[in-house]
């Protein structure tokens, strides 16, 4: 299994001490087990920045980062060993597997955390903190806080700075290391595979959940936990809902079905979008919307390089559609008005992409100080133009109605352009219509 290894772990911690103030503490909690239902638990996952910062996969885990103190800058609260609950629920780290395993400096019982970690605080200037994004542990802070205030009187200094860690943490995620991209280039070739080979198993009859079954068994037998995100598996008119994740109807001959899937692992998503045709063949107007998106994707494609500003890959999938669309003769009127007018908000109502990671919607920012952000090497980033005519779409020719069709792959930011880890999917007409009449061929 591709994972990232634990040596890349303390170099983030390093980095991240290395930007926070003299005489400061950093503390993040681990993700809660979520409950599903009753006594059903769903997966864990655990919180993106914890998992970041430590590779520990456990719940009720605090990190806490102290740089600069001498018995050790890396503190671990975690649950101790218990071998009743172990036989029920599976094996624990401990505080000598923290240690051991995950390279904390020091480790302690979770259930110890308000007797010890006030005493960490006191007399630490700042407090670097997930704030305002998990109350509960904003609430415990406050009491550790207090508890520290209410010693005043004994000479205990509590801190007087507290800091959103985001900032400092979410930019260090914005850039990929090599050991990141060949974690997503993983992810992205499994995905890629369960795009494929959804598209051999494609005909009529069969419903979007048989699809979604055939993408979950490439996901899982690729050694990944679960999707990045709900698929989306939408078929005829769905594939005009962006977020369609019902996945329950009838698969239509002479319908498209857009499938926007891709797998997670060791915690790092892929992002995968392909519509083609359920019988293997598009029709004319299916096929002319189709090469449209292509188009503006392979525009996009051509604005991501280095010094190259993150909105540029966007204005080019709006030129190419807007312009396009004025060739089909779905909307009427001249290119620059129509940008300008954003008609192509009608059929086009999202953005060319996001940044990618982590979180498919990964963490950083957009905008620097008001000004688009300029792309780095290390930056990944979906490219996913649109475009969706509404069912009931009244200003448009009918045999348009209901086409919705998206294209979207995942790449990083290189010296020279850009890598597209999502490349093992085919894309034009013809490569999807040979991929399936192929499986056809060989299943008749
Ligand atoms: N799958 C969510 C997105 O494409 O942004
Ligand atoms: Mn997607
Ligand atoms: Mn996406």
């Amino acid at each position: 299994m591709i994972h990232i290894p634990k040596s890349e772990y303390s170099r983030r911690r390093k980095a991240l001490m290395a930007q926070m103030e003299p005489n400061s503490i950093a503390i993040l909690p681990a993700a809660a087990v979520a409950i599903r239902n009753r006594d059903v638990e769903h997966v864990y996952r655990q919180d993106s920045d914890f998992q970041y910062l430590s590779g520990f996969p456990e719940p009720q885990a605090v990190l806490v980062l102290m740089p600069g103190r001498v018995h050790g800058e890396y503190i671990l609260f975690c649950r101790e060993r218990n071998a009743e609950r172990e036989l029920w629920d599976g094996l624990r780290a401990g505080q000598e597997g923290a240690i051991r395993d995950f390279g904390a400096d020091d480790a302690f019982p979770i259930t110890d955390i308000d007797d010890i970690l006030p005493g960490l605080i006191e007399g630490r200037d700042r407090v670097y903190s997930a704030m305002g994004s998990n109350p509960e542990f904003d609430r415990h802070l406050m009491e550790w806080i207090n508890v520290i205030r209410s010693k005043a009187n004994l000479g205990a200094q509590p801190p007087n700075e507290f800091v959103a860690l985001d900032h400092l943490l979410h930019d260090m995620r914005l850039y990929k290391s090599a050991a990141e991209v060949k974690v997503m280039r993983e992810a992205a070739r499994i995905s890629a595979q369960a795009h494929v080979r959804a598209m051999q198993t494609s005909r009529a009859g069969l419903y979007e959940f048989s699809l979604e079954a055939e993408l979950d068994y490439e996901f899982r037998k690729g050694g990944a936990k679960m999707p990045a995100y709900g698929s989306i598996v939408a078929s005829g008119r769905n594939s005009c809902i962006l977020h369609y994740q019902q996945n329950d109807a009838v698969l239509k001959d002479g319908d498209l079905v857009l499938i926007d899937a891709g797998c997670e692992i060791d915690c790092y998503a892929s992002d995968i979008t392909r519509t083609w045709p359920v019988n293997g063949k598009y029709s004319a107007e299916q096929k002319a919307i189709y090469e449209l998106v292509l188009a503006a994707q392979e525009a996009a494609f051509a604005e991501i390089a280095p010094n190259k500003h993150w909105n540029q890959a966007h204005e080019a999938t709006v030129r190419v559609i807007t312009t396009g669309l004025i060739e089909l003769g779905l909307l009427q009127g001249n290119v620059e008005e129509l940008i300008a007018s954003e008609a192509y908000k009608a059929f086009y109502m999202h953005r060319a992409g996001h940044w990618l990671g982590m979180d498919v919607h990964d963490v950083g920012e957009y905008k620097v100080g008001g000004e688009w952000r300029v792309l780095e090497v290390g930056m990944a980033l979906t490219v996913e133009p649109g475009i969706y005519i509404a069912p009931d779409n009244q200003s448009v020719a009918k045999k348009w109605r209901g086409i919705g069709v998206r294209i979207e792959d995942d790449v990083v930011v290189t010296k020279n352009g850009c890598e597209i880890l999502t490349k093992g999917v085919p894309k034009t007409v013809a490569e999807i219509e040979a991929l399936m009449a192929q499986a056809r061929t060989q299943a008749a």
